[in-house]
């Protein structure tokens, strides 16, 4: 379906609105219209919908199109602590046995949209190690130049925070007027952000643990083998790639990795 076809179609169009704001809460006016069409557009052209009642049927009755949709739509959303039970498992699991293995610690968070899923990943660090900056590095990027202002300004209201417990907030943050929070120096001095275009600017090298997650869903299957084996590249031989639930990687062996929870996997050794 054409952009164009997609905006003559109102009733289609309003259908997909409530269809998506009952299922999932997203309320497509909030958007850009016009940016929401085109994303429209490319959505069903991607997947074969063939027209927006088909989709909006979809969104009510398979819970994996209303998560791809809603991923699709929304192209900066992020906020701390996104999927809380990985971080756990990072927590947990993944920081300590690094650890073992190595005293410096480089983390990579690619597509980091405002940089809450970097800063979260410096509050395991601090967690982990207090005052270890100087050891441990996250690394930020993305492509969005606007979005990394963001991240650098560190400022975040309440609806990026949800995940965020009472003591996290109240240890690295530092309240604003407006319901607004910044991320205390303490944190904020793990992480360095920068510009970086997946699709062709070089890939930092030596890294621990990357985390790609809710960003190659934009792309199609080249372009997404290409960014996977370049991530599984970048990494040392035991460091762990973790990405976005919608993107588990099938046959991750192609690409040196082994599965070793979901959604995240380890470059074998050698
Ligand atoms: C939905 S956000 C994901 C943020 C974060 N990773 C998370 O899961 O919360 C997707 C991000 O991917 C970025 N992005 C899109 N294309 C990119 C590319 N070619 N290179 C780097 N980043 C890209 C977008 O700018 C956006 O900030």
């Amino acid at each position: 379906m054409s952009v164009e076809a997609a905006e003559m179609d109102q009733e289609g169009y309003d259908r997909l609105q409530r269809a998506l704001k009952a299922a999932s809460g997203l309320d497509l006016t909030a958007y850009k219209k016009k940016q929401v069409f085109r994303r429209l557009a490319g959505f069903m052209s991607r997947y074969g919908f063939a027209n927006l009642t088909v989709l909006a049927e979809a969104v009510r009755r398979d819970p994996s199109v209303r998560q791809q949709l809603t991923d699709f739509l929304a192209i900066n959303v992020s906020e701390f602590f996104r999927n809380p039970e990985r971080f756990d498992h990072l927590k947990a699991a993944v920081l300590p046995e690094l650890r073992r293995t190595w005293s410096s610690l480089r983390i990579w968070s690619a597509g980091c949209s405002v940089g809450a899923e970097a800063y979260s990943l410096a509050i395991l660090l601090e967690e982990m190690e207090p005052g270890s900056y100087h050891r441990h590095a996250v690394l930020g990027t993305d492509i969005d130049r606007e979005a990394l202002r963001e991240a650098e300004a560190a400022v975040f209201g309440a609806d990026r925070l949800r995940e965020v417990s009472p003591g996290r907030l109240q240890r690295f943050f530092a309240a604003l007027p407006g319901q607004r929070w910044q991320v205390k120096p303490s944190i904020r001095r793990y992480v360095r952000f920068m510009v970086h275009n997946l699709l062709e600017d070089p890939y930092p090298s030596g890294q621990h643990l990357i985390l790609c997650r809710n960003v190659v869903i934009y792309f199609n299957e080249a372009a997404k083998e290409k960014i996977f084996a370049q991530l599984a590249a970048s990494l040392v031989p035991g460091g762990y790639l973790l990405v976005g639930s919608t993107e588990a990687i099938f046959y991750p062996a192609r690409f040196g990795l082994a599965a070793a929870a979901p959604f995240l996997y380890r470059r074998v050794e050698g």
